[in-house]
């Protein structure tokens, strides 16, 4: 009895000691987060299993799950949803039934999940999209990109271009009845990666005729270079998304190869001949000094050379949009930026706002000091937090208003 009793004991104290993680002050609803991050990370641990014994990629066994989150395209009284493809690339179309005085605007959106999970039909992802085109009658186009570890980059980057480049041809913009100055980009974390990726890019591209009018960044990743700025260490722990799964999340990107992973964990990846690169993530320069906390600034050890030859993408500006030119970024359209207080990535972000507003891109930095990664993805459904359907409501109505 006495045996069973400890037994009893030890367990819960193990269970209380692995739901209970130490949450910021300023995070509310407390206990709702608290189980959420629990759920989140025994889901990461058991995936790390599998992916160990061999039986499947860890991606594909967490995609396995969130696939229990489908919705299948859902036509209401107010606008009409609908999978297909364009430019051979899924994706979910929001068409508004309610009349429009004149052309519409377009929204393109493309979903969170670290190069490697998400879906259009994600509940989360649909509903977003939803009251994004209900509230502004807008035409929502949501790209279901291919995804690691079936697809490294560029394969991401070049579905969600494709796209853009084909809505943003007059014909196309005509049949949906868009105004072709009034198109957006819009992502999520890594969607927010592809966002300002295709922003950058079709400014480069001979071939694009309209301009977009903004691109909205939802704490977007944006940099691979220096993994241990302030935001990597003080939130290597915070809720969702840790910095180990932020760093197995970039280096799926570019390869399965583990050699990636381990150097990214360690910071040591960027080869010497690239180094000059650093300036243009040094957090020392780039981000207000209340961020700093208690570190001061060093460059990044160089790693081996070899890494940066066998997998170039991790210094490609399609991949790491703060790396782009002075040039580049100054004729970016205006741009709206989500960062979160509790957020490996929120310095990413930080940071590409210090370089856009010097260069006199107009910027609206909407920065969220009880958030943390992912919100998004808690706006709606049971696992719904106020602070997730606040921060949405905030993106929407800086549309409504700008685009
Ligand atoms: C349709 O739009 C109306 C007016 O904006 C709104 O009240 C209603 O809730 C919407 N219906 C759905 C299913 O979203
Ligand atoms: C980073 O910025 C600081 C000051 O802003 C400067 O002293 C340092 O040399 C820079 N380092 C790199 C690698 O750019």
């Amino acid at each position: 009895m006495g045996a069973k009793l400890l037994c009893l004991c030890l367990a819960s104290a193990l269970l209380a000691y692995y739901l209970y993680t130490p949450l910021p002050e300023d995070i509310d609803e407390h206990w709702k987060v608290m189980l959420l991050d629990a759920s989140s990370r025994t889901l990461w641990h058991m995936a790390e299993v599998v992916d160990k014994l061999g039986l499947m990629d860890r991606m594909e066994f967490l995609m396995l799950f969130l696939s229990a989150d489908y919705v299948p395209p859902t036509s209401d009284e107010n606008i009409t949803v609908r999978d297909t493809e364009l430019s051979n690339v899924q994706v979910r179309l929001y068409l508004p039934r309610k009349p429009s005085d004149g052309l519409r605007r377009a929204v393109l959106y493309f979903h969170g999940g670290g190069w490697c999970l998400g879906h259009v039909g994600m509940q989360t992802y649909d509903q977003v999209s939803r009251w994004t085109s209900n509230r502004l009658n807008a035409v929502v186009v949501s790209v279901n990109y291919r995804l690691a570890p079936q697809h490294h980059f560029p394969t991401q980057f070049e579905d969600v271009y494709a796209v853009t480049k084909f809505f943003l041809q007059r014909s196309v913009l005509a049949q949906y009845g868009v105004d072709p100055d009034r198109v957006c980009v819009a992502g999520d974390s890594a969607g927010g990666n592809l966002a300002a990726a295709v922003a950058q890019q079709l400014l480069e591209d001979p071939e694009v005729e309209t301009n977009l009018k903004a691109q909205a960044l939802i704490y977007p990743a944006l940099q691979t270079l220096d993994l241990n700025l302030p935001s990597y260490q003080d939130n290597a722990d915070k809720p969702v998304l840790s910095r180990s799964l932020m760093v197995g999340f970039w280096s799926k990107y570019f390869t399965g190869d583990p050699s990636l992973r381990e150097a990214m964990a360690a910071n040591r990846h960027v080869p010497a001949e690239a180094s000059h690169l650093f300036q243009l993530v040094n957090w020392s320069a780039l981000l207000p000094a209340e961020l700093w906390g208690h570190h001061s600034y060093r460059a990044p050890v160089p790693g081996s050379p070899e890494l940066g030859r066998r997998f170039p993408g991790f210094l490609d500006v399609r991949a790491a949009p703060l790396l782009a030119s002075a040039a580049r970024l100054r004729r970016l359209p205006r741009t709206y930026l989500l960062t979160c207080q509790h957020d490996v990535l929120r310095d990413d972000g930080f940071m590409y706002a210090t370089r856009l507003r010097a260069l006199g891109v107009p910027v609206t930095h909407h920065h969220a000091r009880d958030a943390f990664h992912g919100v998004f993805s808690f706006s709606s459904g049971p696992a719904q937090l106020a602070v997730g359907r606040r921060l949405v409501d905030g993106y929407i109505e800086w549309l409504q208003e700008n685009l």
